[in-house]
């Protein structure tokens, strides 16, 4: 079997952590390259796993015409060096969130089609044991009709002061909803199949990163002056058959230490509590059997979530299926995201019919 060539664009702390090093523990595929506009980081990654370096990713595509790339650049780049990457002919695993806003998304889905190559989302939360229950859970039918959705991911002070967070010519133009906002959504919609929205009432805050002293108690620096990014987001979103409340910080008067994910599902039948922060790292079931009420907390297996994401991707183009997550529930993903937006600055609930299904 011949080895997958791989390339991968942006090598920064999540592009060396999370993609590098799981595709160096798979024997089917072959490191060939990385590509960083940072030289020095292009270089010492490159030396480091012993494989070219570009500055320029173009030119990396253009020479190494790798079968596989990873985009692992800042957000606000992700949709443009997808596509390029899917017009030099690989298959790409573009990291959370696919693009800065549906209408991104939407045309790396149709390109993707257009030219018959694989897109998977860098959504390695999604192959959290935890999660995997739930969605067992729900597929079985246990929860019974799901009427409700409940889901938060808060930091007390996590603002990531650093160009690739808070830049917005490299974040795409989004706070804290698209950046770990999109997090949140994924771990709740993926139980429930990303049916298509209806409607969001949303609104948006920056109370937070605005204040001077709040600098030292957050990640990175930035100046508050100019931060016009939001720290914190609310929303409900109607679907068919449940609706969804989401709440989303960046930074927050809360309790807790750190950042903090919950997502309560309700069912007729029986609900779940997840925990955890990017990805979820605890459930209980809650329910009745035999007459008494329930709460079944599982021994959850162990898993490498990020070699397990670049595991799936290189699977999936080997075996010609779709990977998972994919574009299709990213389409759901940013409707949302971008209906919350839209709601705050117009004041008032959206209708969404871009998506029939
Ligand atoms: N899944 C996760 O848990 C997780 C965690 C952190 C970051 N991320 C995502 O990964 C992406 C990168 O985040 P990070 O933490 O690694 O940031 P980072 O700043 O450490 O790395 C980004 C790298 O991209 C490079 N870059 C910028 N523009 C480029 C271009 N045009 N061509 C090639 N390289 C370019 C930068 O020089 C930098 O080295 C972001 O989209 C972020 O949302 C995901």
């Amino acid at each position: 079997m011949d080895k997958l060539r791989v390339g991968v664009i942006g090598v920064g702390g999540h592009g060396r952590n999370r993609h590098l090093v799981p595709y160096r523990r798979l024997e089917d595929v072959e490191l060939v390259a990385v590509a960083d506009v940072n030289q020095d980081t292009a270089r010492k990654v490159g030396e480091e796993f012993g494989v070219a370096h570009y500055v320029d990713y173009k030119e990396m595509l253009d020479k190494e015409k790798p079968d596989l790339v990873s985009v692992v650049t800042p957000t606000g780049l992700h949709a443009r060096i997808a596509s390029d990457a899917l017009k030099a002919g690989a298959d790409v695993l573009v990291d959370k969130p696919a693009g800065a806003n549906l209408r991104e998304v939407m045309e790396l889905f149709n390109l993707s089609r257009e030219v018959r190559k694989r897109v998977m989302v860098g959504y390695w939360s999604r192959f959290s044991p935890a999660l995997s229950y739930v969605l067992s859970l729900a597929r079985d039918g246990a929860l019974g009709q799901v009427y409700h959705v409940s889901a938060s991911i808060v930091r007390r002070r996590g603002i990531p002061g650093l160009p690739t967070f808070i830049d917005k010519s490299l974040n795409g133009g989004r706070g804290a909803l698209l950046d770990i906002g999109c997090y949140v959504i994924d771990n709740a919609l993926a139980p429930l199949g990303f049916p298509p929205p209806r409607s969001v009432s949303g609104a948006i805050y920056s109370k937070i990163g605005v204040r001077r002293e709040e600098v030292p108690l957050n990640w990175g620096s930035w100046d508050p002056s100019k931060f016009d990014l939001e720290d914190y987001a609310v929303a409900l979103v109607k679907f068919d058959r449940f609706t969804m409340s989401l709440e989303v910080g960046w930074a927050a008067n809360v309790s807790h230490q750190g950042e903090v994910t919950l997502v309560r599902i309700l069912g007729d039948e029986g609900g779940v509590e997840m925990r955890g922060t990017e990805a979820i790292t605890d459930v209980t079931f809650h329910g009745v059997q035999a007459g008494h009420v329930v709460d079944v907390k599982p021994h959850l297996k162990k898993a490498d979530l990020p070699f397990e994401m670049v595991r799936e991707f290189v699977s999936s183009v080997r075996e010609g299926r779709d990977p998972s997550p994919n574009l299709r529930e990213s389409l759901i993903l940013h409707a949302v995201i971008d209906g919350i937006y839209n709601s705050a600055e117009e004041g008032k609930e959206v209708t969404l019919t871009s998506l029939s299904g």
